[in-house]
């Protein structure tokens, strides 16, 4: 059976391309975060939809616990933040500064993010926030992260 639909396949000229094939490519997907981390600079590669604290934690950017990762056991509070089974953030562990432009361009800290931003006992600045709660997309590129000194590290 399969080889008749293989045959029909090819036979009907359904297997060809109608025009040219744009596969999207590795680097379409991916954009490039700085880090600046305990007075050491690194440019992270990341992929576009995924949070930021994933791409800091494969790069083995470590002192950020991202202890609860933003919520994300039962389901990503990024991909349905009005999702009523979704624990969201919680532990405000993954506190990161966002430098300008980027931080302005950025969408409000949805309610979740701002309430435990705002209940931790660190020092906040307009440049706070989640990096659980920060899903990654192309205009992000180059974007400028420090995380806070000695303070995520406390609490490793
Ligand atoms: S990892 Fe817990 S609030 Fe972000």
């Amino acid at each position: 059976m399969l080889q008749r639909i293989v045959r029909y396949c090819f036979a009907h000229g359904s297997h060809k391309p109608t025009g040219p094939i744009f596969a999207p490519s590795v680097q379409d997907k991916m954009i490039y975060i700085n880090v600046y981390n305990d007075g050491e600079f690194e440019r992270i590669p990341a992929y576009i939809g995924e949070s930021l604290l994933t791409a800091l934690r494969r790069f083995r950017v470590t002192n950020i616990p991202g202890d609860c990762e933003g919520g994300e056991q039962l389901d990503s509070i990024l991909e349905n933040p009005v999702q009523t089974n979704t624990f969201g953030p919680t532990c405000g562990s993954c506190h990161i500064l966002i430098s300008s432009p980027w931080v302005e361009k950025l969408r409000d800290p949805f309610y979740l993010e701002e309430l435990i931003i705002n209940r931790q006992d660190y020092a906040v600045a307009k440049q706070s926030r989640l990096a659980c709660a920060i899903k990654l997309e192309k205009w992000m590129d180059e974007m400028e992260v420090s995380l806070p000194i000695n303070e995520n590290s406390e609490n490793m």
